[in-house]
């Protein structure tokens, strides 16, 4: 994006993320589900440039539809960007311009990478010089997923999802990521989980008291072993998302039947995300699945969270 005028812009990029792992717990007290999962930040990127200005205002445009991006208080990057203002006394506001290369409502954080970019932006404008701990806490107060975008590379999240620690992740792996099904709400979601859970209380195991991310994910990880990764994936997720959207199931076999390692939904959905061999048979899982119609990404994790790209 070349400025029109010569007010100063900062640059953050922050990333998306797929779940390589989700186990979801019981409601804690505050209405959220205790969580372990595993994150990977991912080669698709949400771009903030913000600007200094009298009042708090965004404007988004991108690659994929953003027709459902909110301009108003809901938006995410908007109420980083007023926490900030709040947490550092800042008297003036800032515009923030979003480009969106993350599928919107698709289950990867897109709209949490808006935040975490935002508030590194807004931080780098206002020369507030905030602490990593500070951004995260103020991260942690907009969404279970926003300190992840912060942090980028691969995580283990606890608690909401938000306490995090880094996790050693090898090499490259390659995914392929298809948003093409309309978004899907990730409160409704997880309500459609515990639905399911009490529906079929019978039959399935109630949910686990506390969390934890299966030790072979880690080990594959370590092991920068796609193979190994593509047979530990698991989002408890996943179930809900394809009792709201049967249709997934079809695209999740599409692309195993293309090439792909394994295909998993990613977070709350419905975007589906396939873990390939290496970067050729990513590229034949996206062709094969464009020649039936989808729209196909490729990407690869990991990658770094929110960051200001100099110049
Ligand atoms: O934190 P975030 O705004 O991304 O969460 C959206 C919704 O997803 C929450 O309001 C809650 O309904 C659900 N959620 C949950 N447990 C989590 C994370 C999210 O129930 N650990």
């Amino acid at each position: 994006m070349i400025p029109l005028d010569d007010t100063p812009r900062v640059h953050v990029r922050a990333p998306g993320k797929i779940n390589l792992f989700l186990e979801v717990g019981q409601v804690m007290d505050d209405g959220y589900h205790e969580l372990a999962t595993a994150f990977q930040a991912v080669s698709l990127y949400e771009d903030v440039w913000a600007s200094e200005s009298d009042d708090f205002t965004v404007a988004v445009h991108g690659a994929v539809d953003t027709s459902g991006v909110p301009l108003d208080e809901r938006n995410l990057a908007l109420r980083a960007a007023q926490l900030v203002a709040r947490a550092t006394e800042q008297s003036g506001g800032v515009h923030l311009e979003i480009r969106k290369g993350v599928p919107v409502a698709g289950g990867m954080g897109g709209g949490s990478a808006d935040a975490a970019a935002a508030i590194v932006a807004c931080d780098a404008l206002w020369g507030t010089g905030l602490s990593t701990s500070q951004m995260h806490a103020i991260a942690a107060r907009l969404g279970a997923d926003v300190p992840f975008a912060l942090q980028g590379g691969t995580a283990v999240g606890t608690g909401r999802g938000d306490e995090l620690s880094p996790a050693l992740a090898r090499g490259r792996f390659e995914w392929v990521f298809v948003a093409d099904a309309g978004g899907l709400s990730t409160p409704q979601v997880y309500t459609e989980l515990d639905r399911h859970r009490e529906r079929h209380r019978v039959d399935i195991a109630p949910a686990v008291r506390h969390p934890l991310v299966d030790p072979d994910v880690l080990h594959a990880l370590r092991a920068g072993d796609p193979v190994r990764l593509a047979a530990v994936l698991r989002n408890d997720l996943q179930v809900a998302a394809l009792n709201l959207r049967p249709e997934l199931a079809d695209l999740l076999e599409l692309g195993e039947r293309a090439g792909a390692l394994a295909g998993i939904v990613s977070g709350s959905g419905p975007t589906v995300a396939f873990l390939c061999a290496d970067s050729a048979a990513a590229l034949d899982v996206r062709v094969a699945l464009s020649a039936t119609g989808h729209e196909a990404l490729h990407a690869h994790g990991p990658v770094p969270g929110a960051r200001v790209i100099p110049g």
